[in-house]
């Protein structure tokens, strides 16, 4: 284990890919279990919060605390039939290309693949383009081993109510789930993506409880993960992809088209953010239009081909179709850097920032929040880029603002209360897939009006001195 105090090394985890800087006290760079337990107890005896943190890609500020910092630095990968157990610090691109030697997969690629960690993914639910065919990173959770914050190791699993008896702690849980299935249904929310609260819903499955959902998306609240096993699946054998042009009016229309494919991937990928950044040749000899966005459907199977048929149901809208492999990374190599480029396209202070970046809405009402985010925009004057995960009605919406004006941070406040009432309204998320953090913290009672105590409940039991990142989804424990 090493201990970090030194002010330049703090400082690099003093930010993630959010917009609050917090200095650390400390940081713990640990290499196993039984090192995550011991500084989880040394931290909290001292009177630190532990923050655990992956690959620091965290929109939301998730994985910056004032207390301890805790990185796990070890990426063990052992495989089974159909799991994968992987260590916490495991990369989700080194993860792809250790799978892809056996033909295997494990379909959730979030667009910071390529540095984000599965301790991360599981921590925060993660998703990203192919969740509309094959879920998030809680679907494919078969275990998970986790820290509490008194130390303790806890192995997660399907388990039935009578093995979950054998623990005070996880009994307490387990009955306060149970015993709630009615308000939990009602409350969750209808759109296919979420990664607000704590997944309650997720956690009963017929006589089974999967504990381990609890922790998929608490954000470092309960516990550290220290172990995830995953479910992987074989490699399709083809894909396909669809590129057509649009603009925002025709675009519900025209996903609702390419829906009808039942494809593995349906983007919306705002043109401008290339062309501003001046990376328009990243997408250049995809588009024929002068319509502002594209949109990516994706189809892939393992028996035939691309049929017929399904070039013929989306021919009014005049796609282009890539089948060279090559040419399909490449498109998809560029919409995953969408937010890269984005962070270039400085106007004056401004700059595309977060706080209703991740709406998600059930899928038939993907015109309507297109409508909403567009009224509050231009209602307030605003730039904005507009892209993200159209087929789940996913859409990363962000205005050009200078939040270091407190006028301008007034706005985004003022955004944020007016978009998350009107996604509650269409039984929507305030995150899809970015999770709460400390930016949308605040907010979570009223995404959660029934359920909301049992989240409280749940983390005093399993965090009742309010050591594991305070401040981040369940802010007034
Ligand atoms: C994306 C990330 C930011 O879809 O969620 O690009
Ligand atoms: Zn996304």
């Amino acid at each position: 284990m090493r201990r970090i105090t030194s002010a330049a090394e703090l400082a690099a985890l003093s930010k993630d890919a959010g917009i609050f800087v917090i200095a650390p006290a400390r940081a713990y760079v640990v290499e196993s279990e039984r090192e995550v337990s011991h500084a989880v107890r040394e931290a909290a005896g001292d009177g630190l919060s532990v923050t655990p943190r992956g690959g620091g890609t965290s929109i939301p500020t998730q994985s910056v605390g004032s207390g301890a910092i805790l990185v796990q630095a070890r990426a063990s990968i052992r495989l089974t039939q159909d799991t994968v157990v992987c260590e916490p610090g495991v990369v989700k691109a080194d993860l792809n290309r250790e799978l892809s030697k056996w033909g295997r997969w494990m379909p959730v690629d979030p667009s910071s693949y390529a540095s984000c960690t599965v301790g991360g993914m599981v921590a925060n639910n993660s998703s990203g383009a192919r969740t509309l065919k094959y879920g998030s990173t809680a679907d494919s959770l078969a275990g998970a081993r986790v820290v509490l914050a008194d130390g303790r190791a806890l192995a997660l699993g399907p388990a039935t109510e009578e093995a979950l008896s054998g623990d005070p702690l996880t009994r307490k849980a387990a009955s306060l789930i149970l015993e709630n299935q009615k308000e939990i249904s009602e409350d969750a929310p209808r759109a296919t993506k979420n990664s607000s609260g704590y997944r309650l819903e997720k956690v009963r499955r017929g006589s089974f409880l999967d504990l381990q959902k609890l922790f998929a998306g608490s954000e470092g609240t309960l516990g550290v993960i220290t172990e995830a096993t995953l479910k992987t699946r074989l490699r399709p054998k083809w894909r396909a992809l669809f590129v057509a042009e649009s603009t925002l009016h025709e675009l519900d229309a025209a996903v609702a088209a390419f829906r009808t494919l039942a494809p593995s991937a349906l983007e919306l990928v705002d043109k401008s953010v290339f062309r501003s950044a001046g990376r328009w040749e990243r997408v250049s000899r995809l588009s024929r239009s002068d319509d502002p966005f594209m949109i990516f459907c994706e189809l892939d199977g393992d028996d035939g081909g691309l049929e017929e048929e399904a070039a013929g149901a989306v021919g009014g809208l005049d796609p282009l179709l890539l089948t060279d492999e090559g040419d399909i990374s490449a498109a998809w190599e560029a919409r995953n850097e969408t937010l890269t480029f984005a962070q270039d396209m400085v106007k004056g202070g401004r700059r595309p920032v977060p706080g209703v970046e991740d709406l998600a809405v059930p899928p038939g009402a993907l015109g309507d929040l297109v409508e909403l985010l567009v009224g509050q925009f231009e209602r307030r004057g605003l730039e904005y880029i507009l892209y993200g995960h159209a087929g789940d009605a996913n859409l990363h919406a962000r205005p050009l603002l200078d939040l270091s004006e407190p006028s301008e941070a007034k706005v985004n406040e003022g955004l944020m209360e007016d978009c998350f009432e009107e996604v509650w309204k269409m039984g929507g998320s305030m995150t899809g897939e970015h999770g709460d953090g400390m930016l949308r913290a605040k907010y979570v009672p009223r995404q959660y009006p029934r359920t909301y105590h049992l989240m409280e409940e749940l983390k005093a039991m399993f965090d009742p001195k309010v050591v594991m990142n305070p401040g981040v989804k369940i802010a007034r424990t």
